[in-house]
């Protein structure tokens, strides 16, 4: 039996006049994928900003692992265990791959310096390493500068960063919007390759046929109301783009 890891009820959200989000629902358990689809400014970043601690729900429920949250700023939802992977990515172009997974939280070694020991460079080379080949990531070598990296690779460091941090659900605004097919396809296998590992994910996306390949919920956002919670594996991309442009609704009125 999986675990419900993620409930969430009547959400709702506004920025003066503009109600972004009226009623969000849906319910996602441990190690799924969710694909959160819908038009432009149907809310789906709205609403994962929510999750992210970015911004703050007005009305509505977020049950997450048995708790009901209401993060109010982004490291409190870090803490919780969500990372959110954005379309810019946060990386330091400059630095290699390593270091970009401990950015801002260096490992130390612990030594005679104690806690003021020193950065381990060994240790987390090891660490990304190890964490690159359990995901199947298509990265070369621990030291390239991610400035040199294609986009899917940076998607990649990313992902692979969440992973290393332990985070139980990992969130990902429009991943492949500015990737080629190959690039896409790549990412699409990182997904598939979290889920592998019980990793929770939601995957925005306006691109139908990655939704369907990787998710096995599909919520649909419809001028900030949940229209349709589908099952991936019972639904079809016409009924997916019916729910999005309001030719369908699984909601009254
Ligand atoms: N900070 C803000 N202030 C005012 N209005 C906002 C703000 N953020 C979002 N909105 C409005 O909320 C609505 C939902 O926007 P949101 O960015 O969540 O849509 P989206 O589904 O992510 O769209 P897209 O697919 O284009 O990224 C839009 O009408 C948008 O203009
Ligand atoms: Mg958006």
């Amino acid at each position: 039996m999986s675990k419900v890891l993620l409930k969430v009820s009547g959400v709702s959200k506004s920025f003066g006049h503009v109600q972004a989000l009226k009623d969000v629902n849906f319910e996602l358990n441990e190690g799924e994928v969710l694909g959160l689809v819908g038009d432009n400014g149907a809310g789906k970043s709205t609403f994962i900003k929510i999750l992210s601690g970015v911004h703050r729900k007005d009305k509505g429920e977020i049950i997450f692992d048995g708790d009901t949250v209401d993060f109010s700023s982004p490291s409190e939802s870090i803490e919780a265990g969500f990372e959110t992977v954005y379309q810019d990515l946060a990386l330091a172009p400059d630095l290699p791959i390593y270091s970009n997974m401990f950015l801002g939280r260096e490992m130390l070694r612990k030594g005679i310096l104690g806690k003021l020991g020193f950065v381990d460079k060994d240790g987390m080379r090891k660490s990304v390493e190890k964490n690159i080949k359990k995901l199947k990531a298509t990265l070369n070598h621990v030291d390239q500068e991610v400035g040199t990296l294609s986009g899917g690779q940076r998607q990649s460091v990313a992902i692979t960063r969440a992973v290393i941090w332990g985070k139980k659900v990992i969130i990902m605004d429009e991943p492949t919007a500015a990737l080629g097919v190959e690039e896409s396809a790549k990412v699409l296998e990182i997904v598939k390759e979290l889920k592998q590992h019980g990793i929770t994910v939601i995957f925005i996306s306006h691109t139908m046929p990655h939704v369907l390949e990787v998710s096995d919920k599909i919520c649909v956002l419809r001028l900030g109301f949940t229209v349709a919670n589908l099952n991936a594996a019972e639904t079809t991309y016409e009924e997916v783009v019916e729910y999005i442009t309001g030719a369908r609704s699984q909601i009254e009125g």
